[in-house]
């Protein structure tokens, strides 16, 4: 049996590189923080707040970790471009060993008005521009850097299994995740690139700010078979894996990060 205090195990990336959209805020810190202390240089992504990019890139760093701040507006028409020249000027030569899909559309108030009588185009194109169209395109640039034997991981959600009238164009965006990680995995086999997706549920995060109510807490916690809310690093610690030599054998997963929400009525 392997010895958790065992320092290899905390260094099993070291020499690879990893891409983590939404990086500055929530889960994605977490997973840029998991990946940084597994010994990768991370590039981490954000959209708005520089500060808080800055201030996991300053985190990683303090724990002797290698890592740099990247800015893109997912969902405009550049976006993509500017990620990967912020991403070339911060890797230099070396290639992306690991992408992970994170960044997700974040207004909230949009989010929770999803039902099928308040639902518009403009919202479903919102946010199927940053939820779907973003990571595919990024995943096609992405694969211009990434050897064989690389790693895609996409960050989808336990609303692509279950039915959330109020977050429709949401949880249809994670469920095209899901179908474009099983079809990637397929063609991207044969390069030995592995393409799988982690699906949190309620998790304590900014997107998840309503779960400070601590109504809404204790009701989404008695839905989860573990009762209670996930923390960012749990669900960091799924992607690790997937991120790691340990999971060189599986691709084309969902992995479910959420306790165990959602499998039927509580006694
Ligand atoms: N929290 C949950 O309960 C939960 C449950 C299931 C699934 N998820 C999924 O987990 C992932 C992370 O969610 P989270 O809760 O950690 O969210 P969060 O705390 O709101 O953080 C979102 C991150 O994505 C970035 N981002 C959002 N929109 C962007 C855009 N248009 N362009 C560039 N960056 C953008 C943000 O950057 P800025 O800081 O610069 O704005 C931030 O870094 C998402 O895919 C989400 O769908 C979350």
């Amino acid at each position: 049996m392997s010895d958790p205090a065992d320092p290899s195990l905390m260094t099993r990336l070291t020499g690879k590189t990893a891409l983590v959209t939404g990086a500055s805020r929530g889960i994605g810190r977490a997973i840029a923080l998991r990946l940084a202390g597994d010994g990768a240089t991370v590039a981490v992504h954000f959209g708005e707040r520089e500060d808080a990019a800055k201030d996991t890139v300053a985190e990683i760093e303090r724990h002797g970790g290698s890592a740099f701040a990247v800015r893109a507006k997912l969902g405009s028409d550049d976006a993509v471009g500017a990620l990967f020249d912020g991403l070339a000027a911060g890797l230099g030569e070396r290639p992306l060993d690991i992408l992970v899909n994170n960044a997700a559309y974040g207004d909230l108030a949009a989010l929770f008005q999803g039902s099928i009588e308040a639902v518009t185009a403009r919202q479903i194109d919102e946010v199927f521009a940053v939820n779907v169209t973003a990571p595919l395109l990024i995943i096609q640039r992405a694969l211009q850097l990434m050897p064989d034997g690389g790693r895609i991981v996409s960050v989808s959600s336990v609303s692509a299994r279950m039915a959330a009238p109020f977050q429709l164009a949401y949880g249809m965006s994670k469920g095209a995740i899901e179908v474009m990680t099983r079809a990637l995995a397929h063609e991207l086999g044969a390069r030995g690139i592995t393409v799988n997706a982690v699906a949190p549920g309620a998790t304590d995060s900014n997107i998840n700010a309503a779960l400070q109510d601590p109504d809404l807490r204790e009701r989404l916690s008695e839905l989860s078979a573990l009762r209670r809310i996930g923390r960012p690093e749990e669900i960091a610690d799924a992607v690790g894996f997937l991120a790691s030599d340990d999971a060189r054998w599986i691709t084309a997963n969902i992995v479910d990060a959420s306790g165990g929400a959602f499998l039927g009525p509580i006694q």
